[in-house]
């Protein structure tokens, strides 16, 4: 993976730096990383050659026509639960269902790129990768096994697939598209990938505060053959210069225990992620610039907290907004969670707003 530099910036550039705009900052990119429980994973932090042989695993996975959809944790716990999986028996149940397998069960050259890249854990009866790899489109994104537990764990999952199909449906409304876009809390970098590849002439900024996800992200990228993106790592707005004229997020929204950077939002019923990002959002978008937030919002009666106190603000800065229920019930499960006792549901909702 290419790391640039530029003045006291420095990002993890895809292929060529991108000429004549505004250098994009990040300060600390190795001070910041996100902290690793020792002994947590037996995988590496990725360095050159372990980026170029993931890249080379992912070309392999295309080659081989693989696809595979991530679902819920709640689901994957259930199918790996059936008889007859405890183990994989093709590449799906290796890099998809995150289940054990034996060596023979790869291709030598498969098994070997693996190791190169630092995802291969588990002893030799019992080998296991810790890396899934994700259909969406034609895009094929790595990111962590299941269980995602790890406190630097890269997330993709079904809110993922509602995301990033909402803002394809959405992308109609925004023209010829946008010249500087950014995805905040990018992850494998669906999101930033879509744009990209959609608006070829666009510079793309991913940015996330797990600088795992962004080593992944660049796989990605390079698997996709995506020149346009730029990946920084930054806390929310904290590190990012300038302004946008697409900004579109998933963030965090979940109330958690362990605080797992791509599961909690904060604040009350895990929602001030959200706010934060429509906040310094409207604030750094163009005139005529769209924001496009997805997230879930944790309801209790009729009224709806987390709508109701952005509309002042959205009322006063956009020219037009729109915000939906996209599914009325989703983590079911997490509602018997501490913090959790007086929610109805948690929603997932998409708020597209257009600045003013
Ligand atoms: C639910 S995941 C979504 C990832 C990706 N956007 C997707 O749709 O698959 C939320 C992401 O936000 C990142 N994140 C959490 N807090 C953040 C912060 N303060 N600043 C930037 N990114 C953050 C997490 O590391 C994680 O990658």
């Amino acid at each position: 993976m290419d790391k640039g530099s530029h003045g006291d910036c420095s990002t993890i550039h895809i292929a060529n730096q991108i000429p004549h705009r505004p250098p994009v900052r990040l300060s600390g990119y190795v001070a910041q990383r996100t902290e690793r429980r020792p002994g947590a994973c037996d995988a590496e932090a990725m360095n050159t050659s372990n980026a170029n042989a993931l890249l080379a695993l992912g070309r392999s996975l295309h080659a081989a026509g693989y696809r595979f959809m991530t679902v819920t944790p709640s689901t994957h716990r259930r199918l790996n639960g059936r008889p007859g999986n405890e183990e994989a028996t093709d590449l799906r149940g290796v890099f998809g269902w995150s289940r054990p397998f034996r060596p023979e069960l790869l291709p030598p050259d498969m098994l070997e790129r693996m190791k190169e890249a630092g995802v291969l854990a588990g002893k030799q009866a019992a080998l296991r990768s810790t890396v899934r790899a994700s259909t969406l489109g034609e895009l094929l994104l790595f990111h962590s096994a299941y269980p995602t537990s790890e406190p630097d764990a890269v997330f993709l999952g079904p809110d993922t697939y509602r995301f990033v199909g909402t803002m394809q449906r959405a992308f109609p409304w925004i023209g010829s598209g946008p010249t500087r876009a950014l995805d905040i809390g990018c992850g494998s970098g669906a999101a930033a990938l879509t744009i990209a590849r959609k608006f070829p002439h666009a510079e793309v900024i991913g940015a996330d505060i797990n600088v795992k996800a962004l080593e992944l992200a660049a796989v990605n990228a390079r698997l996709a053959r995506v020149d346009n993106l730029a990946l920084c790592h930054s806390d929310l707005f904290g590190s990012l210069e300038g302004d946008f004229d697409l900004i579109v997020a998933n963030p965090p929204y979940i109330l958690d225990e362990d605080r797992l950077p791509y599961r909690h939002g904060g604040g009350e019923r895990g929602a001030e992620l959200s706010r934060r990002i429509v906040e310094d959002s409207l604030a750094r978008l163009r005139p005529g610039g769209n924001l496009m937030l997805y997230t879930g919002v944790a309801l209790s009666g009729a009224d709806d907290h987390f709508l109701e106190s952005l509309r002042p603000l959205l009322e006063r800065t956009c020219d037009m907004w729109s915000y939906e229920e996209l599914d009325p019930d989703i983590f079911g499960g997490q509602l018997g969670e501490p913090g959790y006792e007086d929610v109805e549901r948690i929603a997932a909702v998409w708020l597209h707003a257009v600045k003013r």
